[in-house]
């Protein structure tokens, strides 16, 4: 899929002309379903903020030890994963089958190439059950009810919202979001939230923010640790709480010093 820049006119829902965050994101991450105005946004977001790349992959990192922990101590077996991105290593299905085969999830997301690769990810995915739907995180609606073929919302389910929010605009209510959400799943079910940080690396960050929302189409909205800490009210933080993302119970000493300008945490929703 990399390449052409002009493939994919016609579709008016893959406009391939202005970076799309996915695929921007699978630039960082070394991957190949990019194309020329990704790379441009992506090369521009490094010159901007040169620890981009290691941010990205303590984002990874993040998403698996926040998903064994939801499997194997939470245990979680419902994942609602809104805001995919293109297949890399250690996809939540991947994590939290390899704890708990029968562990279904439900991915979400609204680009039509993270879509593409979405159907060839459903085949690996027995004996659990993995499924896909194309929605806007504004659209909750839309998205439980799609979740609803797949997800038992009687049952505990974990709410992951990584690297996601940070595209959603105060205008645009993201805490509403998040609470519509949590509201629909019952007590015991998780909220994960990684987002982008205004007060960490904070110069670099305002420079990436204001070049990002220069060229892209979904804009960025930076946020402080208090405001990230927020998306959580109501709900009881798992240690150790809203951190730097690397600080999350970090694997080796490696993971602990990664680079990472994204705030997150994981919380439990009580009885
Ligand atoms: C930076 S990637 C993060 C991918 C993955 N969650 C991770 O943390 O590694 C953000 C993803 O959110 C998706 N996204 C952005 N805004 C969205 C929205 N309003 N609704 C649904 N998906 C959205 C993008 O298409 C992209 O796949």
């Amino acid at each position: 899929m990399s390449g052409d820049p002009s493939a994919g006119q016609g579709n008016h829902r893959l406009n391939t002309s202005v970076p799309h965050p996915a695929r921007v994101y699978d630039v960082w991450l070394g991957g190949k379903d990019n194309y020329a105005a990704d790379r441009a946004a992506a090369e521009a977001g490094q010159r901007a903020f040169p620890l981009v790349t290691q941010s990205v992959r303590s984002n990874r990192a993040f998403l698996a030890r926040t998903v064994e922990y939801l499997a194997r101590e939470a245990g979680i077996r419902q994942f609602l994963d809104i805001g995919t991105g293109l297949p890399s290593a250690d996809n939540t299905h991947e994590v939290a089958q390899g704890v708990a085969p029968d562990s279904r999830v439900v991915y979400v997301d609204n680009d039509p190439v993270v879509m593409v690769h979405a159907q060839a990810l459903l085949t690996g995915a027995e004996p659990g059950m993995t499924d896909y739907i194309e929605a806007d995180l504004r659209d909750t609606q839309k998205i439980l009810d799609g979740a609803a073929r797949v997800l038992d919302f009687t049952r505990p389910v974990a709410v992951m919202l990584l690297a996601i929010l940070h595209f959603i605009a105060d205008d645009d209510h993201p805490y509403q979001i998040t609470g519509a959400l949590m509201d629909a799943v019952p007590p015991g079910s998780y909220l994960t939230v990684s987002h982008i940080a205004k007060d960490i690396y904070a110069a670099e960050m305002a420079a990436f923010a204001q070049g990002w929302n220069e060229q892209a189409a979904e804009k960025v909205t930076l946020r402080d640790r208090g405001e990230v800490s927020r998306f959580f009210a109501g709900l009881d933080l798992a240690e150790p709480g809203v951190v730097q993302i690397s600080a999350w119970r970090p694997r080796s000493e490696e993971e602990a010093a990664a680079p990472a300008a994204l705030w997150g945490g994981v919380a439990r929703k009580p009885s």
